[in-house]
């Protein structure tokens, strides 16, 4: 451990992360309109168990509750994600009124409780209104609509939240939902998933502008899911399967928001797949940031796989332990991830907006809930993420994912990730050891690990 820094720096950040979706169920309830993971999780097959956030965890009631176990965490901050079909049920025109307010309830219960609102404005729930007129993120226009929703959360949360991600993951969203399938909307084109890629990211651009206009004192990034990639194996085509991996998950994001455009030798890969770019389009794409926010769970190993995802590459099989993901646990592809980020980006500061494993966890007995496994996963991410910032990375803060266990997208409830347990018959909450250890390592600011 050589390379461990003393401390964390003064005043990192300790938080827990969820988003509407997975947590607040009633989705009928205070005019909400539909979104896209409404229809895809009522649509027969698409999850496992047949699962839905019809209820999820019941957050939009229990939310007090919710804070006060925050409060038991000793949590610094909180993000979480604002529902655009509860803002503008049909993603477009005139503010549904219950909806702000249950957002603003929330933002003064977090306030009352010294805990920093963190808000993602999207986080995988659009209006399904908007996939049905223009092809929801398929359209450019749904970046236009996501610049005035923008607008409207923003005037009416900005004198209490400073801190706004705007868009969660669009490789996740573009790729899963538009490729691969097994997301919503579901569906399966090259084209589509590089327009709505690219939708995604102007969206970003146009909504960073709108928090700068209304949010004195803002702070705004946009969080991609990153992961390192290793290139198993010498041989030309697994160095090439190396590449074009780490192009599509990484570089296809950094290199816009950092103002480099697309990665030529990916633009030249994908052909005639690739979207309309308009003039200026890289321009709102590499607006000024505060921060770049990170969403990281597993490095990936590569090798040649004309099979495999864009005919190049696939997992290379290698050792380790793996979660109930199946994702193997590797703490030190998140500080080489975190070490190349900060040399060929330089990003002003780093967040963690999510990092954590899912495992099958005992049912509490007597108030606990013992989960070895995920307190050393945490411990050896905390760790690997100080180390990275030994080297220089700006890393200002580590959001734990989750601070509840949730409706994990395609795999239903079967997929525990908080460091709280819920009882998804009772809604009963227990705090896991894990939360217990992390709420240790909050009070030391680290220096325990
Ligand atoms: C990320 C998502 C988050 C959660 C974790 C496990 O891709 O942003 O909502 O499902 O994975």
């Amino acid at each position: 451990m050589s390379d461990r820094a003393r401390a964390f720096p003064d005043g990192f950040l300790w938080g827990a992360a969820t988003a509407s979706y997975q947590i607040e169920g009633a989705v009928r309830e205070g005019g909400r309109g539909e979104s896209i993971w409404d229809r895809f999780t009522h649509t027969p097959g698409k999850i496992a168990n047949g699962d839905t956030g019809d209820v999820a965890v019941d957050h939009y009631h229990r939310w007090p509750e919710d804070i006060r176990i925050m409060q038991e965490l000793a949590l610094g901050a909180y993000r979480f994600s604002i529902a655009w079909p509860r803002i503008q049920p049909t993603g477009r025109g005139a503010a549904n009124a219950e909806g702000l307010d249950f957002y603003d309830r929330l933002v003064d219960g977090l306030l009352a409780a010294d805990i920093e609102p963190w808000v993602t404005l999207y986080h995988w729930d659009l209006p399904q209104a908007l996939q049905d007129a223009g092809g929801g993120w398929a359209h450019r226009s749904t970046a236009d609509a996501f610049a005035e929703y923008t607008d409207i959360v923003t005037r009416r949360l900005g004198d209490r939240v400073k801190h706004w991600i705007t868009i969660n993951e669009p490789w996740v969203v573009s790729y899963l939902g538009s490729l691969i399938g097994i997301h919503a909307p579901g569906n399966h084109s090259l084209p589509e998933t590089l327009a709505v890629a690219h939708h995604l990211l102007l969206a970003h651009g146009h909504a960073a502008d709108v928090v700068r206009t209304n949010v004195r004192d803002s702070q705004v990034g946009i969080t991609l899911n990153l992961s390192h990639v290793y290139a198993e194996g010498d041989g030309e085509l697994d160095q090439l399967a190396g590449s074009v991996a780490d192009g599509a998950l990484n570089r296809w994001f950094l290199d816009p928001v950092f103002g480099r455009e697309y990665p030529a030798d990916l633009v030249e890969r994908f052909g005639d797949a690739m979207p309309e770019i308009r003039p200026g389009d890289f321009d709102v794409i590499a607006r000024e940031t505060d921060f770049l926010g990170i969403n990281s769970y597993n490095p990936m190993h590569v090798r040649h796989d004309p099979n495999g995802l864009l005919g190049v590459f696939g997992e290379a099989p290698v050792g380790g332990d793996r979660t109930a993901m199946g994702w193997i646990v590797e703490p030190d592809g998140l500080r080489d991830l975190l070490v190349r980020v900060h040399d060929d980006y330089a990003p002003k500061a780093i967040v963690i907006t999510e990092n954590g494993s899912a495992w099958n966890d005992p049912e509490p007995v007597e108030g606990r809930v013992p989960d070895p496994a995920r307190i050393d996963y945490l411990h050896g991410h905390l760790l690997a993420v100080n180390e990275a910032i030994a080297k220089g990375a700006p890393v200002q803060g580590y959001f734990a994912w989750s601070l509840l266990d949730n409706f994990e997208w395609g795999e239903g409830y079967a997929k525990r990730f908080g460091i709280v347990y819920v009882n998804y018959d009772t809604q009963e909450r227990t705090i896991k050891d894990s939360g217990r250890f992390y709420r240790e390592v909050i009070e030391a600011n680290g220096e325990n690990l």
